[in-house]
């Protein structure tokens, strides 16, 4: 009773949703991308600086590049998904900040001049936002794989360059035959939360 979020969709965003790890060949269409984006880009980041930027992986010849970099394990699941997506920080995000946080211009300049402080900011708030994305994602229906078993400098070099740190690489579709390992139990409430 203290959850006004409908007990449905409750389901489909977390007691159900699953880490699929098997797809049908359902494509992913761009209009659902474009939905699961729209509906994300709200979730806060710090001085809403956005830093996640979203590369989708949809060619065959893109496809195998990418299989080359990821983790033995990791590969028939990010060979076969519909579609697979890489989730980078862009670590100059910086350059949209007046635009994106006109309330303080200037912050671009007072907190985010030098790079070290804008790769850790990047960091966090684009993991942050790819944490929205698979919500989102559980959200349009379909399930993610997200994946960090993967040859990171190799996917920036392949698919990015140096102003973008990959975060992750997610696997999009619907689930297929076997697509769940069991469930892993959850730390308990009294396990994680501290009252002071
Ligand atoms: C950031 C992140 C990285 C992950 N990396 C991998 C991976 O490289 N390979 C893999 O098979 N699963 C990976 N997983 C899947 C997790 O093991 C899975 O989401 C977790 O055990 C919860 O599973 P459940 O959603 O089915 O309960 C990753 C998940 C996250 C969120």
């Amino acid at each position: 009773m203290s959850l006004v979020l409908d007990p449905a969709a409750q389901d489909l965003l977390f007691r159900e949703a699953r880490t699929a790890n098997t797809f049908t060949d359902e494509p992913v269409t761009e209009e659902q991308v474009q939905a699961i984006y729209d509906l994300v880009k709200y979730g806060p980041t710090a001085f809403n600086q956005t830093p996640l930027r979203i590369t989708l992986v949809r060619s065959a010849e893109a496809r195998e590049r990418l299989v080359q970099h990821m983790a033995e394990g990791n590969q028939p699941k990010t060979a076969s998904a519909p579609l697979v997506a890489i989730l980078s920080a862009d670590n100059e995000f910086h350059e949209e900040l007046p635009a994106l946080f006109p309330a303080f211009p200037q912050a671009k300049d007072v907190f985010f001049a030098e790079r070290p402080a804008r790769e850790g900011s990047a960091t966090l708030n684009a993991a942050l936002q790819a944490a929205y994305f698979i919500v989102g994602v559980r959200a349009a229906g379909l399930a993610a794989g997200p994946m960090t078993g993967f040859d990171f400098e190799g996917v920036r070099k392949e698919f990015l360059d140096d102003d973008h740190t990959p975060l992750m690489v997610v696997n999009i579709g619907r689930p297929g035959p076997d697509a769940w390992y069991p469930r892993s139990p959850r730390l308990a409430y009294e396990d994680v939360v501290t009252t002071v």
